[in-house]
């Protein structure tokens, strides 16, 4: 039966309606696949016992999406420095079955390094094996840093104003961070993306976790996530899984200023405003080129205090 179902699978990739049928059946698998240590396809080129980073953003991105993951590395990011803090970005990525797309990343992950993949098929419903990837990744090879965000490709991130708040935070374990979600509530509306059944879910409401368009955790929180996730339901809601790992760590979310920094929906550019939030969504990538380069152009102008 399951490899009937492997076989129906793979003949009829394009059928939603079947793998959704099989998708049950495979879940044991997708976890055990995404957790095991070596089947990496890509990894980025970091020695992180030589040279820590203090953050790591991880993006999760589409092989597609050449053009959004080009424009962050030329903005957000792009490997630096800030204040002796060295801020790395790595882009997460499953395969496709276009063929094109991987022939394409090979190029790619060759030339800049900064590409972590795996063979689990990208979509949106696998976000949690894209997030699972990320966390192991850091946890086998790079626990030496000190905060780890997860972030999507549409986003526009002021690292910049994250590490400083980070700093002036000044917490190193056991921190969770971002726009906070409290007492949120399974959509049990089929028609919606969110749709989670109650098979999936059963409880009336889920733990507080952070939007998944931008969390930012302490690098031992990473580890913690990563040991205790086998003995957590999976839930294709990537978001709410890292939130269902934090209730079982009993970790919770706190927030990372008084006042709001991480925004779900897209703030209106203006270089004051923009200074002094930490994540906007819906970003198009030749915006984030135009934002970024506004925000150099006007490094040295007074913003007023508010
Ligand atoms: C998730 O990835 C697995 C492994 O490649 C694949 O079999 C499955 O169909 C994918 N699920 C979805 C919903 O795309
Ligand atoms: C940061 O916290 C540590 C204790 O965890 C303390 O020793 C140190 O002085 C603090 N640094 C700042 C800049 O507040
Ligand atoms: C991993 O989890 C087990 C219990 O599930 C615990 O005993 C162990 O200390 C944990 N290890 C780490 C590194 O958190």
């Amino acid at each position: 039966m399951v490899l009937a179902c492997v076989g129906l699978v793979f003949f009829t990739l394009h059928l939603t309606e079947i793998s959704i049928f099989c998708q049950k059946r495979e879940k044991v698998t997708e976890l055990t696949s995404a957790t095991d240590t070596r089947n990496f396809l890509h990894l980025p080129d970091i020695d992180c016992h030589r040279t820590p980073p203090f953050l790591i953003l991880l993006v999760t991105s589409a092989p597609g999406q050449l053009k959004a993951r080009m424009a962050i590395r030329q903005t957000w990011g792009k490997h630096r420095l800030v204040a002796g803090n060295r801020i790395v970005t790595y882009f997460l990525l499953g395969i496709t079955t276009k063929q094109s797309d991987l022939v394409d990343v090979i190029f790619e992950s060759q030339k800049y390094r900064d590409i972590i993949q795996k063979d689990f098929m990208d979509s949106y419903y696998n976000l949690t094996l894209k997030t699972m990837m990320g966390i192991e990744w850091v946890h086998i090879f790079c626990s030496q840093s000190r905060f780890v965000m997860k972030t999507d490709t549409d986003m526009f991130v002021n690292i910049f104003y994250l590490s400083e708040l980070l700093l002036r935070k000044n917490r190193s374990t056991r921190f969770f961070t971002g726009f906070l979600m409290m007492n949120e509530r399974p959509i049990r509306d089929r028609g919606s993306k969110w749709y989670v059944s109650e098979a999936e879910y059963p409880a009336s409401t889920y733990p507080p976790f952070c939007s998944g368009t931008g969390y930012v955790l302490s690098t031992d929180v990473v580890s913690q996530i990563y040991n205790i996730s086998e003995s957590v339901p999976f839930i294709k809601l990537e978001d709410v899984f890292i939130g269902l790992c934090l209730a079982k760590l009993k970790i919770n979310p706190e927030e990372l200023h008084s006042e709001q920094t991480f925004f779900l929906h897209k703030v209106g550019f203006s270089f004051c405003r923009f200074r002094k939030i930490v994540t906007s969504h819906q970003v198009e990538p030749y915006e984030l080129l135009i934002f970024w380069d506004a925000l150099e152009k006007s490094k040295d102008e007074k913003c007023p205090d508010v």
